[in-house]
């Protein structure tokens, strides 16, 4: 090969690697980490998107070099020279990629292992995934319930994800792990957070018709304002989790029905601001409604579609305050 095709071959390799790195690092691909575990994550795709980008710049720069170079004259209708391979240079087209793939799926797997565990002394919060809501239970001196995912900073949390009803998906874009809820059995997710902030949980699995508005705000938290927000729900007295308002948002009844004291506008089901009992008395028509989706359908819905578990789901109290709630906010 003659020098000056070695330096042709080389500039078109730079200047594809140049737009390659371009394209890596101005788009922003992926959110901005706020956990150990997606620090990790973000050192595989690093590792893996520097690898591309090498070989990708190494096959443009012989196509693109291969192209100029060999380009027959337009009137030229002769074979070209005829070409039985190159042993040599298949066993090191072979033996590069397989390096290089087998080094991505070693640190791959190491860091697997490290974002599994959750070390010695996790935080343990369960989230339960239903159509279409989550709810977390906090450790204290009595269980502590909220709809609203809260976490120290700096400490690692292991997750034990329950779903009621269908396969539901938990995932924090920020926080890099997601895992499924599965009904009938149990799956652990870890996170360590790094950066207090505001973040959005979302579900990932297609679980429903309410399965888009299927979210729940996550906060991560200095370890005294965590103390804190526990302490507040706590003496809030699981009857601060109790109310009316409190169930409407934890139950997710506000992921699919518009009502108004709640602040809900959804319309995968019927509005609730103004029900129309059909004669029977509002209070046990509310109350059927939500126990026994199917008995009476608004027009215009399905059946099916609003999950048929609240009788198990909320305790007769919580079930009280909630058809007390509605009714009370009818217009
Ligand atoms: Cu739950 Cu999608």
């Amino acid at each position: 090969m003659r020098r000056g095709s070695i330096v042709r071959i080389t500039i078109y390799g730079v200047l594809a690697g140049i737009l390659a790195s371009v394209v890596a690092v101005v788009v922003p691909w992926l959110p901005t980490s706020a956990s150990e575990e997606m620090d990790r994550i973000e050192f595989v795709f690093w590792f893996t998107t520097v690898i591309c980008v090498g070989v990708f710049a190494i096959v443009a720069a012989v196509i693109v070099y291969s192209v100029l170079k060999f380009r027959v004259a337009p009137e030229d209708e002769s074979d070209g020279p005829p070409i039985h391979g190159h042993t040599g240079l298949e066993i090191v087209w072979t033996a590069i990629p397989a390096v290089l793939v087998t080094a991505i799926s070693i640190v791959s797997a190491i860091v697997l292992a490290k974002n599994d565990d959750a070390g010695p002394n996790p935080l343990r919060i369960a989230v339960t995934a239903q159509q279409f809501a989550w709810k977390f239970e906090y450790p204290g001196e009595s269980p502590v319930t909220s709809g609203e995912l809260v976490l120290p900073v700096g400490q690692a949390v292991k997750l034990t994800l329950h779903s009621l009803d269908v396969i539901h998906s938990f995932w924090v874009p920020e926080f890099g792990q997601k895992s499924d809820a599965v009904p009938g059995i149990e799956t652990t997710l870890v996170i360590t957070p790094t950066r207090t902030g505001e973040y959005s949980l979302l579900c990932t699995e297609l679980c429903g018709l309410g399965h888009a508005t299927m979210r729940a705000s996550v906060r991560v938290v200095e370890r005294a304002e965590y103390d804190e927000f526990l302490a507040g729900v706590e003496a809030g007295g699981g009857a601060g989790a109790d109310t009316g308002e409190a169930i409407f948002t934890t139950a997710g009844c506000g992921g699919c029905h518009a009502f108004e004291p709640a602040g809900s506008d959804a319309e995968v089901g019927p509005a609730l601001d103004a029900v129309d009992p059909g004669g029977a008395p509002l209070e046990e028509f509310v109350r059927e409604s939500i126990v026994d989706p199917n008995a009476a359908l608004a027009e215009g819905y399905q059946g099916d579609v609003m999950p048929n578990t609240y009788d198990k789901s909320l305790t007769e109290e919580q079930l009280d305050s909630l058809v007390q709630y509605l009714v009370e906010g009818q217009r």
